[in-house]
């Protein structure tokens, strides 16, 4: 038997991306094993992000070293095909094989399940571009998650329920990226996870740009709400723990907040972006709620989850944004309280609305505002941190630690915990009490086996210490 091919694939950009390049990746299993070296592969795939500015710029200083590879290769008589996948390729299309003519296949995210087709047409073409919007759905075209593969990604896996967004804010590309807001059925999103769990994955995070704008096709013929959704995958005896991002303000429903409190599987961690505490911001930045809409959702949050983590993104130097609406954005994060939050600064996309706007703010001025920004939320995600220490926790364990006879595993804050523990012990759920931290890790010890008492309800347990 062959060899099979090599398959480098990178990605550059958010969970949708990411989770885009494992199913291309379980697409091409048949014909390619995947590989972590770009310079020996037969098919590279750079997975683009076209967000902000700098993560599309990336894409062509990364393409002008795989061209060196390249040439290399076809000094060595070995045929390297070169694919751009992703937003970018989506955004660019035609003017990515013209910046970088050695490139082969340029493919949209809608288009994904097209790849080993246009893999074997650009073995005999110079250049394939396909990113029209198929009318066909992607998922119904796409290989199951290979057990091999989902097996060497560890036991958390993503599940992509819903893609695109009609949201149009006036900053976003993601909207003519990938296309219209659409939700997977509830059958097809439980079929997937089958595959996962057979492969030893504990954990799903359920991902959509909006994923809490969710109404896929439940079994019984009607729309199901993320809530739902959550409910039937926490069902599945297999699941360890759910998660879902991103969300957006205005579609966290009453159900998806009592959720957090009646769903034990469902971790205490919500992602809800704001993007400025400024309500004239918000507003010329078409988000559709204001500041006090976003305190009322965190109140109602919390009440149902106590200890829930709140984490966000914010975009600092949007056009005319003045210092005052800067403060309303550091007065809101103090009010808040955040586990830990992504800052960016504005970054102008061609064709969005906002990059016309009058009151573009200097780079100078975004970057000093970003630094202060960053100063606040630090200090939030340490504070949030320390208040752990002593305290008792339940851990994932997921790898094998820095250190020898050390595991390493995620709290149900999504913080990374070390742990000393036997490495048999990853891939399940143990309690740990936390006992230090450093920058970014919390530090434990596992407190199994559970006591009887802390399995008894507290009626028991009260007897029992008497
Ligand atoms: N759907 C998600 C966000 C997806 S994009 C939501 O609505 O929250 C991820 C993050 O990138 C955004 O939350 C925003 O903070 C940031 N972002 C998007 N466009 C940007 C731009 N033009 N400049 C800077 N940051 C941007
Ligand atoms: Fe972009 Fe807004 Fe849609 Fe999020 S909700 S993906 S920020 S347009
Ligand atoms: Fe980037 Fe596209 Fe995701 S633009 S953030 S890879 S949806």
């Amino acid at each position: 038997m062959s060899e099979p091919r090599k398959l480098y694939i990178k990605s550059f950009g958010c969970q949708m991306n990411v989770y885009d390049s494992h199913r291309m990746a379980d697409s091409l299993a048949g014909d390619y094993r995947e590989t972590d070296r770009p310079d020996g592969a037969d098919l590279i795939v750079l997975n683009t992000c076209h967000i902000r500015e700098r993560a599309s710029e990336k894409i062509f200083s990364e393409l002008g070293r795989i061209k060196e590879l390249k040439s290399a290769a076809e000094k060595e008589g070995r045929r390297m095909l070169i694919a751009v996948a992703g937003c970018v390729a989506q955004a660019e299309g035609n003017e990515i094989i013209r910046r970088a003519p050695f490139v082969n296949i340029v493919i949209g995210p809608q288009s994904i399940h097209r790849l080993p087709d246009l893999v074997a047409r650009a073995h005999l073409a110079s250049a394939v571009v396909e990113t029209n919007f198929p009318i066909e759905d992607k998922f119904d075209h796409l290989a199951p998650p290979s057990f091999a593969a989902t097996r060497a990604r560890g036991i958390s896996a993503f599940v992509s329920v819903q893609e695109g967004c009609d949201k149009f804010c006036t900053f976003c590309v993601v909207p003519y990226t990938r296309g219209i807001e659409s939700s997977r059925p509830v059958a097809k999103i439980s079929e997937e996870i089958e595959h996962l769990t057979a492969a030893g994955v504990v954990e799903v995070t359920l991902i959509g740009q909006n994923v809490n704008a969710y109404h896929g096709h439940g079994p019984d013929g009607r729309p199901w709400s993320l809530a739902r959704l959550i409910e039937h995958v926490a069902a599945k005896r297999e699941i360890a723990r759910v998660r879902y991002m991103t969300s957006h303000p205005r579609d966290m429903s009453d159900d998806l907040i009592a959720s957090h409190r009646d769903i034990p599987k469902l971790m205490p961690f919500l992602h809800l972006p704001i993007q400025s505490g400024s309500d004239r911001i918000l507003a010329a930045m078409n988000r559709r709620h204001g500041r006090s809409e976003y305190l009322d959702i965190v109140a109602r949050v919390r009440a149902a989850r106590p200890d829930i983590a709140i984490s966000s993104d914010f975009i600092v130097g949007f056009p005319g944004e003045t210092e005052d609406d800067f403060a309303a954005t550091i007065d809101l994060i103090e009010q808040v309280k955040f586990a830990q939050a992504y800052s960016f600064t504005y970054s102008a996309r061609p064709g969005t609305p906002a990059a016309e706007m009058d009151g573009q703010i200097a780079e100078a001025v975004k970057t000093e505002r970003l630094a202060r920004l960053q100063i606040a939320i630090e200090r939030q995600r340490q504070a949030f941190s320390a208040a752990l220490v002593g305290r008792k926790l339940d851990v994932l364990f997921e790898r094998p630690g820095r250190l020898p006879g050390q595991i390493a595993g995620r709290s149900p804050y999504l913080q990374p915990v070390q742990v000393m523990a036997s490495a048999h012990r990853i891939g399940t759920v143990g309690r740990v009490e936390i006992t230090a931290l450093s920058t970014n890790s919390l530090f434990g010890e596992p407190i199994d086996p559970v006591p009887a008492y802390a399995m008894m309800p507290p009626a028991f347990a009260a007897a029992e210490g008497a």
